[in-house]
């Protein structure tokens, strides 16, 4: 089988080398010329555990190539994957389509009408009713196209989380696929097979319930995470413990565990851009989301309350030097979309004497942004953490997990730490002197 990837974002760029790794022939295309040559020699745009390993195995087994020109191998491709992005649109909320029809229309350029009938899959998250859409846009575009006949567009979408996206499409709790036929379910069968030995659920449905059980699912993880947060809040004014609430809550099977961590926030370039996607969804179709635009607004009150929990804990800031440790949204990803970070760290660089920065992956996009203009960066947490007189932990990655406490103790001008992500235990922290302030337990 051969395969046409179109993007080479995390999701395009994941999905072929996973792809590839399963035996087929995957070329990647993107019209980012600069972008593709990195590729060719080696360079991965985006910083994902174990993707360049994958790309480069697969490149030297040339099962897997990357070009700028979809034409090359259309001839010879039996599925051609729609993977660009689908961003808000500010002006209107819904999820942008312009790189997917600009796709669309390429695709119906080069279709053959007397050669087999092409399947298009879309794997970008797009609106329920896109992929009929996109037909209804081709057969206009190409008054000679025929459906079935010519061409035919699945909904295959993606549930990679960023930091395990190939785990999570190597060993998928399930594979959504949206069919209108069995050719194109036949197809969308062939490439999944590899993963039958490990009897992963391949759920065959219409194109309109796939497209929909993608959002369902992220604005169904997205709530959980907001509930949780704030049931935290809850926890913080009775004095209880959100840990064990979750852990007491998350036992129940119909609840289960995952998922239920507070924090500051959920970020990322898919739970808040398909939340709100979501919601102007229902609203489209008369059957307006409550929950999910609680959801968004609860979301975004949090990042900002974030700071006043910081003013809460250390009183006065004007003379303050803060450490921050961790901005991007979750650990193990350079992304800084939408992380609570943004938000966060332009109103301390108002309000504070100093702000200093440290994060293992995100530096290098962050100080491009405007959002840190007047942080100082850091090469390393001890000097980050050094003479300031207050840690805020806002991303958890692995390596604040387990710090040298007492050179921690040493470093800072006050035993003070704000852990937003709940990584260290009140009790062990208040025994080594520490103002431990973290979320949703017992204190505010
Ligand atoms: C998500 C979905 O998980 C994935 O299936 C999807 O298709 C793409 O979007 P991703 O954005 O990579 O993946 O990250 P995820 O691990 O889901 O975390 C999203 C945000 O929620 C992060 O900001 C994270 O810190 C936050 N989060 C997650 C919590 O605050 N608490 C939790 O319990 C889980």
């Amino acid at each position: 089988m051969n395969i046409s990837i179109i993007g080479t974002g995390y999701v395009g760029l994941v999905s072929g080398a996973c792809f590839s790794e399963f035996g087929f022939n995957v070329t990647c295309i993107d019209k980012d010329k600069n972008k593709i040559n990195n590729l060719n020699n080696g360079l991965i745009p985006i910083y994902e555990p174990s993707l360049e390993d994958l790309v480069k195995k697969n490149v030297k087994a040339k099962r897997l190539s990357f070009s700028t020109n979809l034409a090359e191998d259309f001839e010879n491709s039996d599925a051609i994957f729609i993977a660009v992005g689908t961003p808000t649109n500010i002006k209107n909320n819904k999820a942008d389509l312009k790189y997917i029809y600009e796709v669309a229309k390429e695709i119906a350029e080069l279709i053959n009408i007397d050669a087999d009938p092409k399947l298009i899959v879309t794997k970008s998250t797009v609106p329920v009713g896109t992929g009929k859409n996109i037909e209804s846009y081709m057969l206009n575009y190409r008054k000679e196209l025929k459906i079935n006949l010519n061409f035919e567009v699945a909904s295959n979408p993606e549930f990679l989380r960023e930091g395990s996206a190939i785990e999570d499409f190597m060993r998928p709790d399930r594979v959504i696929c949206g069919v209108e036929s069995n050719f194109a379910k036949s197809i969308l069968e062939k490439l999944y097979r590899p993963l039958n030995l490990r009897e992963t659920p391949i759920l065959f449905s219409k194109r309109e319930t796939a497209e929909l059980i993608k959002y369902a699912a992220n604005g169904f993880l997205a709530t959980k995470i907001t509930f949780i947060n704030e049931m935290a809040d809850i926890c913080e004014r009775v004095g209880a413990d959100i840990q064990e609430v979750a852990k007491g809550i998350g036992l129940d099977g119909r609840i289960g565990s995952k998922f239920l961590h507070p924090g500051p926030g959920f970020g990322g370039s898919c739970f808040p851009k398909d939340t709100r996607a979501l919601s102007e969804i229902g609203k489209e179709v008369g059957a307006k989301s409550a929950i999910i635009d609680s959801v968004i607004k609860v979301n975004e009150a949090r990042k900002v309350n974030m700071v006043k929990k910081i003013k809460d804990a250390l009183g006065p800031l004007k003379n303050k030097s803060l450490s921050i440790l961790g901005i991007t949204f979750k650990p193990n990803t350079d992304d800084m979309r939408e992380s609570p970070s943004l938000v966060i760290i332009p109103e301390l660089i108002k309000i504070t004497k100093e702000v200093k920065v440290y994060d293992p992956a995100g530096m290098s996009i962050a100080k491009e942004m405007k959002e840190f203009e007047g942080v100082t960066w850091m090469n390393d947490t001890y000097e980050c953490i050094n003479n300031t007189d207050a840690i805020v932990l806002i991303t958890e990655w692995n390596e604040f997990r387990a710090l040298d406490l007492y050179k921690v103790k040493t470093l800072l001008n006050k035993p003070v730490i704000i852990d937003l992500r709940n990584i260290y235990k009140p009790d062990s922290m208040s025994e080594l002197g520490f103002q431990y302030v973290s979320i949703g337990r017992g204190s505010i």
